[in-house]
């Protein structure tokens, strides 16, 4: 029955094209993710509903191309509440990823058969014993910062008979003891790339993350050189995880509330949509996302109105009005003028998508760049916490 399930669930990802690797496609269909999601969280209205094994549609949400949900503000006891009460409010801070981004993940890993990897961010286990599959256990290390899950992840593995390196601590130190090791994926998102990764990855070794940015988040693949240089480029496959905590972002809804009474100092028209700004599906958004570094988008709950907010005080509320587009603009900066001239600037360089930024890592000094990584064009990425 499980078999059958997870054989759908791989042939899915397989006709979608993101599982094109037979020793992807073979670890998928033996795994069972079931054994890894015995309770999780839907969104319901405001709350989050609490589901469990047995549920009425349970094993058909377990094998979906869904993410689940299974832990909220760090708290294991929300579940038991949400189970009693019904829906509870709350962040998510494990889930167990969308079936397609850890299958991209995990091809664009390019293991082989025989690699050594590090995961960040060991959650439910399902990811790692996805790896264990594939690479054996002895080449598998994984780390988690909160304890309870590494130890439900533990037993969620032996369950299924694998038994890898897990190890409770803050992965974006590596996990030294252990390095060096041929791949680091992770499975959260980080503002920037954590120097000891770089330094636990032997040379040549490839590193796979999300990246923790509010616009233009992403998928990047790094190679690592000596020390902790590596070298990388933003994948055209997108994909968006929960940040590796203590690399969260300012929040967008306290930013907003301080701008109560805030004065306009423009209201103007515009002929750019907040949508080509924001969508991961516009081509423009990684660029603007580059020039409109740190800018957040936030939402009032009115309809067709969108701010964009920066922890400088800067503001625009882009709105929608009879059909016409209208920004309005405040704090010491004019942000959507920013917004317009990377529109300008994008087109003279020829519309440049996702796929031809990289990234240069040297440490704590880390820059994306256009085309190649001596280009003049050139941002940096973010700070290292
Ligand atoms: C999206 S979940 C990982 C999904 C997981 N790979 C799976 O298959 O279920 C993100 C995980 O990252 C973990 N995490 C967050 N910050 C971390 C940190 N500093 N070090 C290690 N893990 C971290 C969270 O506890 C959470 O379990």
């Amino acid at each position: 029955m499980a078999l059958d399930r997870s054989q759908a669930l791989a042939a899915r990802l397989r006709r979608a094209g993101v599982l094109t690797e037979r020793a992807w496609l073979d670890a998928f269909e033996a795994v069972p993710r079931e054994v890894f999601v015995p309770r999780f969280f839907t969104a319901s209205g405001d709350g989050w509903r609490a589901v469990s094994a047995g549920d009425d549609g349970w094993l058909d949400q377990v094998y979906s191309d869904q993410v689940l949900v299974t832990q909220l503000d760090g708290d294991d006891s929300a579940w038991e509440r949400a189970r009693a009460d019904g829906p509870v409010p709350g962040t998510p801070t494990c889930s167990s990823s969308m079936p397609t981004i850890m299958a991209i993940m995990l091809e664009e890993l390019r293991t082989g058969d025989h690699a050594r990897v590090l995961e960040v961010g060991t959650g439910t286990g399902y990811n790692t014993a996805l790896l264990c599959h594939r690479l054996g256990d002895a080449n598998v290390s994984t780390v988690d910062v909160d304890p309870a899950l590494v130890r439900t992840a533990t037993a969620a593995l032996g369950r299924v008979g694998h038994h890898p390196e897990c190890v409770t601590g803050d992965g974006a130190r590596g996990l030294p003891g252990s390095a060096p090791f041929d791949r680091v994926l992770c499975t959260c998102a980080v503002s920037a790339i954590p120097p000891d990764w770089v330094a636990q990855t032997r040379p040549g070794g490839l590193i796979v993350t999300t990246l923790n940015r509010p616009i233009g988040a992403g998928l990047v693949r790094l190679v690592a050189e000596e020390g902790t240089l590596a070298h990388g480029r933003v994948l055209a496959k997108d994909g968006r995880f929960m940040p590796l905590r203590a690399h969260r972002l300012a929040d967008p809804a306290q930013l907003l509330s301080g701008l109560q009474d805030a004065e306009a100092r423009e209201t103007r028209r515009t002929s750019l949509p907040v949508s080509a700004v924001l969508s991961p599906s516009s081509p423009l958004e990684f660029f603007a996302s580059l020039e409109l570094e740190g800018v957040l988008p936030a939402y009032s709950g009115d309809a067709g109105v969108v701010y964009l907010v920066h922890p400088d005080g800067s503001w625009v509320r882009h709105a929608e009005q009879h059909g016409k587009l209208v920004v309005s603009q405040g704090g010491p900066r004019n942000l959507w003028d920013l917004a317009e001239q990377a529109r300008v600037r994008w087109r003279k360089l020829g519309k440049p998508g996702r796929a031809r930024f990289g990234v240069t890592v040297d440490g704590d000094r880390q820059e994306f760049w256009l085309d190649n990584a001596s280009s003049q064009h050139r941002w940096q990425l973010g700070s290292v916490l």
